[in-house]
């Protein structure tokens, strides 16, 4: 289920179509002095066409994956829907399986039978894969000389994680037919949108260049009954996140302000951050949250809460800055206690299941080490006796910057066993290896994208099934290069 790898930019400026598209003008220049899109080639003096069938619709959204629309448009201004299910905002988390967080571990589910339009989507996935890198500065080309206020919408620069978008729904188009994994991981996408101003009016926007940029990279195939598919494709992925938007929109806000109290750098390159929420935060122990900094206004990135949720109400995170990294090394080096901070919703499902006794193996490699305390003191604070057996993995002892806390949880509660792993000695996994059985335990990793590849293919190794095994998207985590 990989979404297209990009590996050139555009330099394409031919592509017709017809059908239900229109003529337009030609784009005007950007007045606003924000940064041309590379790649960004004028595409309606290329294309002229705009997709002219897509109007509001007007439907409940709350089953959108599980129902056919009775035509074919993309959505638009709706609306908040009745409630579309019980998850609350602080349990999103386990409920959520991104799609290409599932492929991690396991094959997509791929039903028996695909959908006529599932089939037609794949088509047009196959047709346009070696083009990807071009179907996305055409996406954000059309994008953005058609609907020049959603430009604002987005960060200054759009560089290294500007595909994400795209990929996404991509990804999710592809998966279309596995509803229950796509709906969870769609109705946190929604919510998660709230924090960028993302409105359901702009939903047909990002439809249109969608489906403009496709039926131009993928013309050999593309037909009336493939863009008819694409329509539909895109209406359901939409619709559930506009609805799950407006769902939560009656209950948090679409970020928090937090203000640094506390800034502890424990090694030249990483640091602590504690901040206060300007109103409650829920989330569950493993999640992480999206955060901005003053600095780099509309630039998001994750970071996982370093503790369970605190009876203070305090929230931290451990942050390494690494090489020309924007957001990191402003944390690390230039924030201070009085900054202020903006948080989007939490995510993640690397949460513990009190529905078990199960043990837990926990692997966690440099700052991966933040969200496996938080779940150790997830299972202190209930009070069970389940085994808890931490690996803790770094390049040189000077790394383990956190063992003397976690070294002190050990002391405390005699069910917690942690093993420091030095790279340089050893590798995580063969130290895994050695210790077991480990077939009565949940499994949960976090740190760089390789360890936990290589991690996850040790685990199962030693007979832990996928199912149990939980861990953060390596995809977003390769995206972001850590
Ligand atoms: C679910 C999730 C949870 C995360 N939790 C944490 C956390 O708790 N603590 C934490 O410190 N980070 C965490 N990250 C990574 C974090 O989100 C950022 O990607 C990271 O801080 C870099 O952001 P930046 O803006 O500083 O770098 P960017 O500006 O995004 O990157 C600048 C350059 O550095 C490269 N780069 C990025 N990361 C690395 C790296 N690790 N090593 C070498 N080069 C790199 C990029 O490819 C790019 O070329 C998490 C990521 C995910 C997806
Ligand atoms: C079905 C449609 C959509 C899908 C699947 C989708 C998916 C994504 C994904 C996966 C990201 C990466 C960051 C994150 O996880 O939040 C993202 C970022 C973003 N999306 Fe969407 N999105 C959709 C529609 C929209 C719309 C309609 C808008 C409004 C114009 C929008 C605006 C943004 C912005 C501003 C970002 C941040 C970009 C960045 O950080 O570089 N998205 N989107």
């Amino acid at each position: 289920m990989d979404a297209p790898t990009t590996t050139s930019s555009a330099d394409d400026t031919s592509g017709e179509g017809g059908g239900w598209f229109t003529p337009r003008k030609p784009p005007k220049r950007q007045e606003d002095g924000e940064p041309q899109q590379s790649g960004a080639e004028g595409p309606e003096a290329a294309e002229g066409r705009r997709l002219a069938s897509i109007r509001p619709l007007g439907r409940s959204g709350s089953a959108a994956l599980a129902t056919e629309p009775s035509e074919g448009r993309i959505p638009a201004a709706r609306e908040a829907s009745e409630p579309t299910d019980e998850v609350t905002h602080a349990r999103v988390a386990p409920a959520e399986a991104r799609p290409e967080a599932q492929s991690e571990t396991r094959p997509a589910a791929q039903p028996e039978t695909r959908s006529p339009d599932a089939v037609l989507v794949q088509r047009t996935m196959a047709e346009i894969g070696p083009d990807s890198d071009k179907v996305t500065s055409y996406f954000y080309a059309l994008l953005f000389t058609r609907h020049p206020d959603l430009r604002a919408l987005f960060p200054a620069a759009m560089d290294t994680q500007r595909d994400r978008l795209l990929k996404a729904l991509l990804t999710a188009a592809e998966h279309i037919d596995n509803t229950d994994v796509l709906v969870s991981y769609l109705k946190n996408l929604g919510r998660g949108h709230r924090k960028y101003g993302t409105q359901p009016e702009h939903y047909p926007a990002v439809g249109e260049a969608l489906i403009g940029s496709l039926s131009r990279y993928a013309s050999s195939v593309w037909d009336e009954e493939t863009e008819a598919a694409w329509v539909r494709t895109y209406t359901k992925i939409s619709q559930v996140m506009i609805d799950a938007a407006a769902e939560d929109e009656l209950r948090a806000p679409a970020w928090w302000f937090a203000e640094v109290v506390a800034h502890d750098l424990r090694t030249p390159d990483i640091a602590i951050v504690t901040v206060r929420p300007d109103q409650p935060y829920p989330f569950l122990a493993g999640q992480y949250t999206s955060l901005e900094t003053p600095w780099w206004p509309r630039i998001w990135r994750h970071y996982s809460f370093a503790s369970a949720p605190r009876s203070d109400g305090l929230l931290s995170f451990h942050v390494k800055a690494v090489p020309a990294g924007w957001v990191s090394n402003s944390l690390v080096h230039r924030a201070r206690p009085g900054d202020v901070l903006r948080l989007g919703p939490p995510g993640g499902s690397m949460t513990v299941d009190h529905t078990t006794d199960s043990g837990l193996l926990c692997l966690g490699g440099g700052t991966g080490i933040a969200p496996i305390k938080a779940l150790v003191e997830d299972v202190a604070e209930h009070g069970r006796r389940r085994p808890v057996e931490v690996f803790y993995g770094a390049r040189t002892d000077h790394d383990l910057y956190d063992i003397d806390t976690m070294l002190r949880l050990q002391q405390t509660h005699p069910w917690l066993a942690v093993r420091p792993v030095v790279d340089q000695r050893a590798q995580l996994p063969d130290a895994v290896r050695e210790y077991g059985p480990w077939n009565e335990y949940d499994a949960y990793l976090s740190g760089p994208p390789g360890m936990i590849r290589s991690g996850v293919d040790a685990l199962r190794e030693v007979g832990i099934p996928v199912g149990r095994i939980r861990h953060d998207s390596v995809e977003e985590l390769v995206a972001a290069g850590s």
